[in-house]
C-alpha cells in the first residue's frame, strides 16, 4: 500500500479560546452510500454551500497559527470541487497558516487532485477511505483513480493518506459492515474527536455523529460568541468522561452505541 496512515494529535487541546482542529460539514451528499456510512451519505443527501459568513466563524474558532488544522468532510468534497477550492482561498486570504485535510472517497481523482494543487500554501492533504481504498468492506473505487492517486502520492510524499480501519457504531453502524473481521469495531471508550461546523451554522460535538440532533451535541451557532462554543465543547468532553464513558462501561456498550441508542437515559451537558 503507498499510502500510509496518519498518527492522530493531541485531544481536546484549545488555546485561548480557539480549538485546535475544527471539522467543517456541507452535508451528506455523495456519490456512494456505504452501508456503515456514519453520515448516511448518498447522492439524495443534503448539501449547503461554504459562505463567508460560515467561514468567518471558522476563522474565529479555530487557531490560525501553524499548529491549527481545518478537516474538510461530507459527504465527497469532490463533488463540489469549485466551492471546497474557494473556501481554501477564503481561508488563507483571511490568515489561517495551519493544515488542511481533505477526507475523500477518491473515486473523483483528478478533483481531489486538483483541491490539494490549490492550496497558495501547499498545506493541504488527503485522508483516503479505507475501505474504498482497499475494497474491505466496500466496492473498491476505479483502478485508474486509484493509479493517479498513487502517482502523486509517490511523487509528493505524505500528501494523501489513509483513513483508520476501525469501524464505530455510527449513522448505518457497524451491522450491515461486511469488511474484514480483523478490523477493530467495539470500544467503550469515545475517541474524543474535535467539534464540527456544519454549513447550516450549527455547531455539534462529534463528526461522527453529526447527523445525530440531541440537543447533548449541541454547541451553539455561527452567531454565538467563538468562546462560549470552544468552553462547550470542553463542558462536552468533560461530559464525555465522567457521564457517557461510566454508562458505556457499566452497561457493557460500545462507546458510539451510547451517543445513538441511549442518549434519552443521560442528562445533557450543563452547556452556557
Ligand atoms: C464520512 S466519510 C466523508 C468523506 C468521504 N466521503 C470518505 O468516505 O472519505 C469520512 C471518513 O469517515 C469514515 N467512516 C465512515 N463511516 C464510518 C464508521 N461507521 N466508522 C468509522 N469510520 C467511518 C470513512 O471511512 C471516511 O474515512
Ligand atoms: S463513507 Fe464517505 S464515501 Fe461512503 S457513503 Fe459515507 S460519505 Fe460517502
Ligand atoms: S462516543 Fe459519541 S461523541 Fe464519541 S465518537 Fe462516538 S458518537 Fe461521537
Amino acid at each position: 500500500m503507498v499510502f500510509k496512515e496518519r498518527q492522530s494529535r493531541a485531544k481536546g487541546v484549545v488555546e485561548d479560546n480557539r480549538l485546535m482542529e475544527l471539522h467543517l460539514y456541507p452535508g451528506n451528499r455523495c456519490n456512494r452510500d456505504c452501508d456503515f456510512c456514519t453520515v448516511f451519505g448518498t447522492p439524495k443527501g443534503w448539501a449547503i454551500e461554504y459562505t463567508a459568513e460560515h467561514l468567518d466563524a471558522t476563522l474565529a474558532s479555530v487557531m490560525l497559527h501553524e499548529k491549527g488544522a481545518l478537516k474538510f468532510y461530507g459527504g465527497e468534497p469532490t463533488l463540489n470541487t469549485e466551492n471546497t477550492i474557494w473556501a481554501i482561498a477564503y481561508l488563507r486570504e483571511h490568515g489561517f497558516k495551519g493544515a488542511m485535510v481533505i477526507y475523500s472517497n477518491g473515486i473523483k481523482a483528478d478533483q481531489l487532485l486538483q483541491i490539494l494543487e490549490s492550496d497558495p500554501l501547499g498545506k493541504t492533504t488527503a485522508s483516503l477511505n479505507y475501505s474504498i481504498a482497499t475494497g474491505d468492506g466496500a466496492p473498491q473505487m476505479p483502478q485508474s483513480s486509484l493509479r493517479k492517486l498513487e502517482a502523486y502520492e509517490r511523487e509528493n510524499e505524505g500528501a494523501i493518506a489513509i483513513g483508520h480501519p476501525d469501524i464505530v457504531d455510527s449513522g448505518r453502524g457497524v451491522d450491515p459492515f461486511t469488511g474484514e473481521e480483523t478490523r477493530p469495531k467495539v470500544n467503550h471508550r469515545c475517541p474524543h474527536c474535535y467539534p464540527v461546523l456544519r454549513t447550516d451554522g450549527q455547531y455539534h460535538a462529534c463528526p461522527f455523529a453529526i447527523e445525530n440532533s440531541a440537543p447533548h451535541f449541541q454547541l451553539g451557532t455561527v452567531t454565538d460568541a467563538p468562546a462560549k462554543v470552544t468552553q462547550n465543547f470542553t463542558t462536552f468532553l468533560n461530559w464525555i468522561d465522567t457521564v457517557h464513558e461510566p454508562y458505556a462501561a457499566e452497561h457493557d456498550l460500545p462507546a458510539c452505541t451510547v451517543c445513538w441508542k441511549n442518549l434519552k437515559e443521560l442528562p445533557v451537558p450543563e452547556y452556557k
